[in-house]
């Protein structure tokens, strides 16, 4: 004869086995092993059997609950495994992703970061000034006359207000005298607007690289030697480096500076890409005035200024010949440099 027990085990198993969800176990499960369930309830009638029932039937009791919380565990196992696998079914993995595209760096932006980072290894601090400007910071303060023709209307844009679209980044020149005292040693990466003609080689928005150095004994020397350094890391140690004298309103003596290199497109031709000299003690002067104090009394300090012009730069380094690709926002060109 079979004991209840085992009646009551193999009625678990089979209602297990049938049990097609996981809801459906659920319930089979509270059935047998719940707190009132009909395992749980043997449990209790234990106590009331005789002594030669109960260790047959506690035995029997025991291995009946191990079986059915193991089949149990396992259905609810494989329920679970063939509801996901049934999920994943309907994702194709052969399908193409959706695709990230990942940006890049205008190569304007290349250019000066390649240039920033020269001159911060010769120790150079970054130094930033607005691109809308006084009149003052642009032209009377570098001893730009008022008849010079950089201020002419034809050729710089003026807003309503009397403030211009900076011509140049020299304006941080003065920004920076203003707020901090000698010794300066910065560069001023930016755009800087002028009502050229647009053409190949001309827009309306440009961009520089300023330098300031400030300090006791600065000379001509130390222009030289900063500015022929900075153009080798840019088009390689065996290019060469002209200066010619020039004139800026700012600086006394001023020069331009021509570079040519093999490396370069159009390998013979001198390229003009730099106008620099050294800072006129007028503009010290204007900046005393401004500061209210001798902090840049010309006769203990001196310096040398420049503005590398980064577009032209660029063009030369990446091989573009024209500038306005750069503002075209083509992604045929700018894909090209990422
Ligand atoms: N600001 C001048 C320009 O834009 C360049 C320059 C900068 C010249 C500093 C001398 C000193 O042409």
């Amino acid at each position: 004869m079979t004991h209840p027990l085992e009646e009551l085990r193999s009625s678990a198993l089979r209602e297990i086995s049938e049990a097609s969800d996981e809801q459906t176990l659920e319930t089979v499960r509270v059935r047998y092993l719940g707190r009132s369930g009909s395992i749980s309830a043997w449990a209790d009638r234990m106590k009331s059997l005789s002594k030669e029932e109960r260790p047959i039937a506690g035995k029997l009791l025991n291995e009946t609950r191990n079986a059915v919380a193991s089949a149990i565990q396992q259905s609810s196992d494989r329920l679970r495994a063939t509801k996901e696998a049934s999920e994943l079914a309907n994702i194709d993995i052969s399908l193409p992703g959706t695709a990230v595209e990942l940006g890049s760096l205008h190569p304007l932006t290349q250019m000066l970061d390649r240039g920033i980072g020269i001159f911060r290894r010769m120790g150079f601090a970054l130094a930033e000034g607005p691109d809308v400007e006084t009149e003052w910071h642009c032209f009377d303060a570098l001893n730009t006359a008022p008849d010079h023709p950089a201020r002419n209307e034809q050729d710089t844009f003026y807003l309503p207000d009397g403030r211009v679209l900076r011509t140049h980044t020299s304006t941080v020149q003065i920004r920076t005298m203003e707020s901090t005292p000698p010794p300066i040693r910065v560069i001023a990466p930016g755009a800087a607007y002028r009502r050229d003609e647009v053409d190949a080689t001309h827009a309306a928005q440009f961009h520089q690289i300023e330098g300031l150095y400030v300090d006791e004994d600065v000379s001509v020397a130390d222009l030289k030697g900063t500015l022929e350094f900075f153009l080798r890391e840019l088009f390689g140690s065996d290019s060469q480096v002209r200066f010619r004298p020039h004139y800026f309103p700012f600086t006394e003596p001023s020069f331009e500076i021509d570079v040519k290199s093999k490396a370069l497109k159009g390998g013979e031709k001198w390229l003009e890409v730099c106008g620099c000299g050294m800072v006129h003690p007028a503009v010290f002067e204007k900046v005393n005035e401004a500061r209210k104090d001798d902090a840049y009394d010309p006769e203990k300090w001196s310096g040398f200024a420049f503005g590398l012009g980064m577009d032209r730069l660029a063009m030369i380094l990446f091989g573009v010949p024209d500038l306005r690709l750069f503002a075209g926002n083509d992604l045929r060109f700018l894909r090209q440099f990422a």
